[in-house]
């Protein structure tokens, strides 16, 4: 029998600190949560390659057989993540393959699962970024260009080669249906009556804006307030502004990241960078939303005598799963709940390309991105083989 808690618990202490996970893709931890999916995977007789992008791949059959069923999701976790967000993809997809196994099934087309790189978005900025590259959905110069908050170029963290980065056409048509399994980011599972297991049927549209803030630096005790030219009063005015913008339109905007220079408490900071998360039901909303919050805070700078300019960091348009695979997948599940969500995932960058569908695991808490994050053995048992049916019903019949 398949057996998640061993499993998981091989995995669980990797990157675990009192805080939650520090998993920064290409770190020593996602490394060695790299290095365990591919002894897993060879362990189980898959045939393992990392792409010239930075994902992992382990396949059963011929990787290069064509119409491919792939399943899989990220190690890389947010600073203080869970422990839940993209690895459970990974090892609930292994665990199939083991019910498969005991099944006696056995796939008639490829199955590939993949541990893509940077979904997070944390340690580069650009969310998904190992399938936005597989996809051709980022300028790969620019992907090459792009450094960590230490300043290392991705193609040094990464090791691999800035020349090899970039579109994967040849595999990606390979690929004929992708499903990736996640911890639910909420409580829709867990809400009366419940479920263990549902179905995604979109993610709203969102992105990140980088804001700088500049002003002039100058002396606590001394400065008159009326002579200041303070970058902090512009942002944390930024703050609230998008809050409110959000709440009037039932969407959602964070400020989550900021770095203060030259952050010293008896100083008026010299510059401020701030990070944007927005996201909303759909794509004019969401505009509409990052249009009022950036009008607003040009003419708060003003009125502070400060400067801000706005970066686009990485944008996701809304994504609608496929309705004949969703609704193929619910209904083999017995009538599995269908539910959107406003959290990103590379099932998403996928989906602009190739059938793509997402199981959601219930999240009792609902929380994520946090330590929080939790999931029951049993309902993460009952993800595996709702997973374990799903690559039976595309991959073996
Ligand atoms: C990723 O989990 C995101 O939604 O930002
Ligand atoms: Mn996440
Ligand atoms: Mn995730």
């Amino acid at each position: 029998m398949a057996d998640f808690p061993s499993l998981w618990a091989s995995l669980a202490p990797i990157g675990r600190s009192p805080g939650g996970y520090y998993r920064w893709a290409w770190s020593d931890a996602e490394r060695a949560c790299r290095l365990w999916f591919t002894e897993q995977a060879q362990a189980r007789g898959l045939s393992v390659e990392t792409d010239g992008n930075g994902n992992t791949w382990a396949w059963l059959g011929d990787a290069g057989g064509g119409n491919a069923v792939v399943t899989g999701s990220h190690f890389d976790s947010v600073p203080g993540g869970g422990g839940f967000d993209g690895p459970l993809g990974i090892v609930s997809a292994l665990l199939a393959l083991d019910v498969l196994k005991e099944r006696g099934e056995t796939p008639v087309r490829p199955v590939g699962i993949v541990a893509f790189a940077e979904e997070e978005g944390s340690r580069f900025g650009v969310a998904c970024l190992g399938s936005r590259l597989l996809c051709g959905d980022i300028d790969p110069a620019r992907a090459a260009a792009l450094r960590d908050r230490d300043g290392v170029p991705l193609p040094e963290a990464a090791g691999l080669d800035p020349t090899g980065l970039g579109p994967d056409p040849k595999r990606l048509a390979g690929i004929g249906a992708f499903v990736e399994l996640h911890i639910e980011q909420g409580r829709a599972l867990a809400a009366d009556p419940g479920a263990p297991v549902g179905v995604a049927s979109a993610i709203w549209p969102h992105g990140r804006w980088r804001l700088d803030f500049t002003g002039a630096g100058d002396h606590a005790g001394t400065t008159r307030m009326a002579d200041r030219r303070d970058p902090m009063l512009t942002f944390a005015y930024t703050v609230l502004a998008a809050n409110k913008a959000a709440r009037l339109r039932d969407a959602h905007a964070t400020v989550g990241r900021v770095s203060v220079s030259p952050n010293a408490t008896n100083a008026i900071p010299a510059a401020v960078t701030a990070w944007l998360d927005a996201r909303a039901a759909d794509r004019s909303t969401l505009d509409g939303l990052v249009d009022d919050v950036l009008a607003k805070v040009a003419e708060r700078a003003a009125r502070d005598r400060t400067a801000v300019s706005a970066t686009v960091e990485s944008l996701s348009p809304e994504t609608t799963f496929d309705h004949g695979l969703r609704d193929r997948i619910a209904a083999l599940l017995g009538g599995a709940p269908v539910l959107p969500t406003g959290a990103g995932h590379d099932a998403g960058v996928l989906a602009a390309h190739v059938p793509t569908a997402m199981l959601f695991v219930r999240n009792p808490t609902g929380v994520s991105h946090a330590p929080g994050e939790s999931a029951t053995d049993e309902d993460c048992a009952a993800g595996v083989a709702a997973l374990a049916d799903v690559l039976t019903e595309l991959a073996c019949r």
